[in-house]
């Protein structure tokens, strides 16, 4: 492995290797003493074009925890906004001496294209509406973690589907496990084309959340992405949360051991209930956990380990 550009790149013994790594990096993570040489000597950029609180920030940490020298570069404060073209920012970054470059950027393709670029090993970081392949696999981390092996699982993803890079990434790395997945969205959140891809590929999809709910293993909402929205959106806020968010109400229709599952960052109270991001079957914050250990394994990986 030389890039993490989607997850369409993993086969199922890559992704079952990536997610058994992160198990030990887990471990590390969880332990007093957390730093290991792996990556010492090696340096890491995180080149953000978009903002993060997440992906941004576990990267450091899982890039400093495996004792790699890393660089954080954000378009604000950097002379991509004094009008630096991508290409020129990411040659000149590559220029300095770099063994990975972790890219997220908002135009879809953008990471595949520098990948083209440079020799650095690139690691997609979110790009446009296209993918977060990162984003996949500590989902599935998690889910593993909380329900074992995923071959059979029912997930459904739910929510504006039109504008989510997570979706694609799950879909992906969901299906190469061999989970059962039905997208539940108004048709206004369905991107256009999806019916094709769900038949070709075995995915239910549904305009109604209520029948689906006590059938499933997992809950993944997805964040309305307002500020992809410049025209306003439809549903209203109201009618979102009444048809699509998992409310105090529909937290009673999910089975026991169902988990609740959120890439962040959460409008509380539109797709998801505080109620039901805080309570028990919510492993939202072991998501957050699992986005170290996760991004260990794949900075290991490509940069320290068996590339
Ligand atoms: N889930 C996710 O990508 O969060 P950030 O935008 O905070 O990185």
């Amino acid at each position: 492995m030389k890039h993490l550009l989607s997850a369409a790149d993993l086969s199922k013994d890559q992704v079952l290797e990536l997610l058994d790594t992160a198990e030990q990096m887990h471990d590390v993570q969880h332990r007093d003493v957390k730093k290991l040489p792996a990556l010492r000597g090696r340096t890491v950029v995180n080149l953000f074009f978009e903002d993060s609180t997440r992906t941004r920030s576990s990267f450091e940490i899982a890039g400093k925890w495996l004792s790699a020298d890393v660089i954080n570069v954000s378009a604000k404060g950097s002379s991509v906004s004094k009008g630096e073209s991508l290409r020129d920012t990411v040659m000149t970054v590559a220029s300095m001496g770099v063994d990975g470059l972790i890219i997220r950027h908002h135009a879809s393709g953008a990471p595949a294209q520098v990948a083209r670029w440079v020799n650095a090993a690139i690691v997609n970081a979110g790009d446009g509406t296209h993918e977060h392949p990162t984003q996949a696999l500590l989902d599935a981390y998690t889910m593993r973690r909380r329900l074992g092996d995923l071959e059979g699982k029912h997930v459904a993803i739910v929510g504006d589907l039109t504008h989510s890079r997570v979706v694609r990434s799950n879909l992906l790395l969901l299906r190469t496990l061999g989970a059962q997945i039905t997208l539940v969205a108004p048709p206004t959140l369905m991107p256009s084309g999806i019916s094709d891809w769900a038949a070709a590929e075995g995915f239910s999809i549904t305009g109604e959340l209520d029948p689906v709910l006590p059938t499933i293993d997992v809950a993944m909402m997805l964040r309305v992405q307002k500020e992809r929205m410049s025209g306003g959106y439809f549903p209203t806020p109201r009618e979102y949360t009444i048809g699509y968010g998992l409310t105090r109400d529909r937290l009673r229709k999910l089975p026991e051991h169902a988990v609740i599952c959120h890439p962040g960052p959460m409008n509380r109270g539109l797709e998801i209930a505080a109620d039901a991001a805080d309570e028990a079957r919510s492993a939202i914050l072991d998501q957050v956990s699992a986005g170290v250990a996760v991004r260990m394994s794949v900075l290991y990986h490509l940069l320290g380990g068996n590339a």
